[in-house]
């Protein structure tokens, strides 16, 4: 059973030839909302993609843009343990897509920033903890520290990129980041090969964008090559990894197993408009890994290596 701890927006969001610079003006298309918020986007990537119980930490204001996500998390079956201080706002974020499908985000943290160390509930039965860097440092902290001395396994997904602590880095079991944030972490010198060696924790996933990802597991990397898919929103694929890539490890797939798995469905993520409206079931990844033919496929890992200076 997995529990993520961690943020819940309602995103605003605008499709838009280019995003703006500063001071500039854009004409965009139609205004939409989406449930979003890196913790939810997890939570529901990783009950998805099926096999273990998923449980989420929240919290929410007591407004309309509360429902549609509770609603969309618990369609997939999210058991919700939900904090609601009075006064404040759910979380939203502010979106701009552009025709690439890149986006640039602007979070209104909301209710999230209410999330403290004492709204973890009970621990038994939980294998996992998946968190993320949109509620506050020190909650993290505190919640990375409790399921550490209670023997799960702490999952962190260190975006948005800061600084962390060493007691922190020393929480977790498995950090999972962008290259961006890999650097804010590791610094800057040296290939990602020498920047996954350099932090603490026992393994590290490194996502690379269309090039695909890199992992150290202890003393050993594995690569995994991206799916090409045509991309028409970007926004939540980073999140349906991290669930899905949580989702196989705690069914007891190996992470090499679990790259692939969480590989294709954040490519599927990438297809569809939106956050959670985006996340493939687990049937569909199922039949798109059947498909799936990455054409030069040996020709990519081999790229993928040398970029990322594996051994
Ligand atoms: O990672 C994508 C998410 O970041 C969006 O859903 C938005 O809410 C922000 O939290």
């Amino acid at each position: 059973m997995v529990l993520v701890a961690g943020s819940a927006n309602l995103d605003f969001v605008v499709r838009a030839p280019h995003i703006p610079a500063p001071g500039e003006t854009v004409l965009g298309g139609a205004f939409q909302t989406f449930a979003g918020g890196k913790g939810a986007n997890q939570a529901l990537a990783c009950a998805r993609a099926g096999g273990v119980a998923t449980h989420m930490l929240l919290a929410l204001g007591e407004d309309a843009f509360a429902a549609p996500i509770e609603a969309s998390l618990r369609s997939a079956g999210v058991t919700l343990h939900t904090v609601r201080p009075s006064g404040v706002a759910t979380g939203t974020a502010f979106i701009c897509v552009d025709d690439q499908g890149e986006n640039a985000i602007t979070v209104a943290p909301g209710a999230n920033a209410c999330l403290q160390a004492a709204h973890l509930p009970a621990l038994q039965g939980l294998s996992h903890l998946l968190l993320q860097l949109e509620i506050p440092l020190p909650t993290v902290a505190a919640y990375a520290l409790a399921a550490q001395a209670a023997g799960l396994r702490v999952v962190l997904n260190a975006a948005p990129a800061q600084a962390l602590s060493p007691a922190l880095l020393a929480a977790v079991d498995l950090l999972v980041v962008n290259e961006g944030e890999l650097r804010t972490l590791a610094g800057n010198q040296g290939s990602v090969a020498q920047c996954l060696a350099r932090l603490p924790c026992p393994a590290v996933v490194v996502t690379l964008g269309a090039r695909g990802c890199v992992a150290r597991e202890g003393d050993i990397f594995h690569a995994q090559t991206s799916f090409h898919v045509p991309v028409v929103d970007t926004t939540g694929a980073g999140d349906t990894f991290c669930g899905a890539l949580v989702a196989a490890l705690a069914s007891q797939h190996t992470m090499a197993h679990a790259l692939r798995q969480a590989s294709a469905a954040a490519a599927l993520a990438c297809t569809q408009m939106g956050a959670q409206s985006s996340v493939p079931q687990a049937a569909d990844v199922a039949a798109f890994l059947t498909q799936a033919s990455q054409a030069n496929e040996a020709e990519a890992l081999l790229a993928l290596r040398q970029f990322a200076g594996l051994p």
